[in-house]
This record gives C-alpha cells, structure tokens and sequence, in this order.
C-alpha cells in the first residue's frame, strides 16, 4: 500500500506516521507514506496557498491550483511506476463516516492519495476536479484534515497482510461479527482484589471461547446497541442476547 498526503504540515504526517507499528510496516515494505507539501506547488512569491472567499464571509479558501499540480506530481509518478490512477480522499466532517467495513475495503487498494484542508475549506472546484472519495472521522469539527487522515491510515494499514504479526490478525478485534472485545487479563491473579475469572485460568478451550463470545454480547449490548442490529451470532447467542435483554 502507497500512501500519498497532500499538506500544509507534511512534518507533522511524517512525524505521526513513523512510529510504533506503522514504523515497523513502512520499514519492513508493507506500507509506504510520502507526505506533499501543498505549498511546493504555489505561484506565488510569498508561497500562499489561500485566498478570500468570493462572496465574502468570515476565514480563507484553499486555492485550487497548488493542490492540482500537488495531485498531478502523484499521479504522474504512480502512472509511471505502472499502476493505476488512485482514489482521492478529500478529509472533512462533510464526508462519509469512516468505518471498519471501509477500512477493509480501502486497504485493497494500491495507492490512495489524502487532500487534508485547513482554513474554512478548498475551493470546491478542486474537489470535481480530483477527490473521488470524502470522509469524515466523525460528526465533530478539527482544525485540519491531518489527523483524521493519519487516523484512517492507521486502521487501513492494520487490514494490509504482513502489518500486524500472524497471531493477531484485526479481523479478531473490536467489530469482528460487529461485536465488541471481550474483556482480557494478563499477570498477577489479582490485583487490587479484583480476581481473574476462574473460567479463563481452567484451561478449556471451547467454555472460554464461549465465555469470551458472551462477555462480547454483553458489551456490545450495554455500549454500542446499535451494532447489534448486523451483528453475526449463532442461534444459541441470539437466544443468550434475548435473555439478556429481558433482563
Ligand atoms: N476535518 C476537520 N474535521 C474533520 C473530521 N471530523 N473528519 C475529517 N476531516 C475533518
């Protein structure tokens, strides 16, 4: 996977993206990041890249044509490198919420190129031009679209082979069957009183995959009911869920 950050702080997405696990997948060739800096790409002698909203009104537009040629610099280069042109994922809270169904759907892709906004927005001509694709990280208002974009590269980059080590595949976690995790325990057996449940140090297997799989219903029913609706579960857990809402 080729990821491509078109900015205004390109330190800033380096920096976020170069440690812990996505450091080790870019250094292992799993994942790469270049991040743009928009501002390369600017005209004018002084390096501006926004201008005044026609029509006026409060803040500054980011103009189109820096981030055109931003854009074009990367097309040109994946065309050469011999794959095909990219979707453009245009960060704002106007967007589709980001999810994991999309993180997985994403994560196929070869190239994906990020426009991160800042100011009151870009001119809406760039956006017919290139985005292809707009995303919100949720129905909240930031200051720019670098961390929603570093945000959606991390749960993207879990879901591309070879990222996360063998035993802990991401399709186990969170929002696997659109359940919650179950709750899990490492060293000492008890800590500040609270015990480990007995069934997990009982050593049998199939009573502790159903116990985790209840803890799971459990959580989501308390925390997230509203995934429950497309959750996958056996007939003996639709049942164990019935029960537990008639409670
Ligand atoms: N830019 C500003 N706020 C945002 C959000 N919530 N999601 C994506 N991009 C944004």
């Amino acid at each position: 996977m080729h990821y491509h950050i078109l900015t205004l702080f390109p330190e800033m997405v380096e920096q976020g993206l170069d440690t812990s696990i996505l450091g080790r997948a870019k250094a292992n060739g799993y994942i790469t990041t270049e991040a743009i800096n928009i501002r390369d790409f600017s005209d004018n002698k002084h390096k501006h890249v926004d201008d005044y909203p026609y029509g006026g009104g409060a803040g500054m537009v980011m103009q189109a044509e820096p981030i055109y040629k931003a854009y074009c610099s990367v097309e040109e280069k994946i065309l050469a490198e011999g794959r095909k042109k990219p979707r453009v994922i245009y960060m704002t809270p106007q967007g589709q919420v980001f999810n994991q169904t999309l993180a997985q759907e994403l994560a196929k892709e070869e190239d994906l190129v990020f426009l991160c906004g800042h100011y009151e927005g870009v001119d809406e001509r760039i956006l017919e031009e290139i985005v292809t694709d707009m995303m919100s990280i949720g129905d909240y208002v930031l200051t720019g679209g670098e961390l929603p974009a570093m945000v959606m590269i991390d749960a993207i980059s879990r879901m591309v082979p070879g990222v996360l080590s063998n035993e802990v595949s991401g399709e186990f976690e969170s929002f696997h069957d659109n359940l919650l995790e179950y709750p899990q325990y490492t060293r000492p057996v008890e800590f500040h009183g609270r015990k480990v449940p007995d069934i997990l140090l009982s050593g049998h297997h199939a009573n502790i995959e159903k116990w985790r799989r209840e803890k799971s219903i459990e959580r989501t029913l308390k925390w997230r009911p509203d995934l429950l609706e497309d959750a996958v579960l056996s007939k003996k857990e639709q049942e164990y869920l019935k029960k537990l809402m008639e409670q």
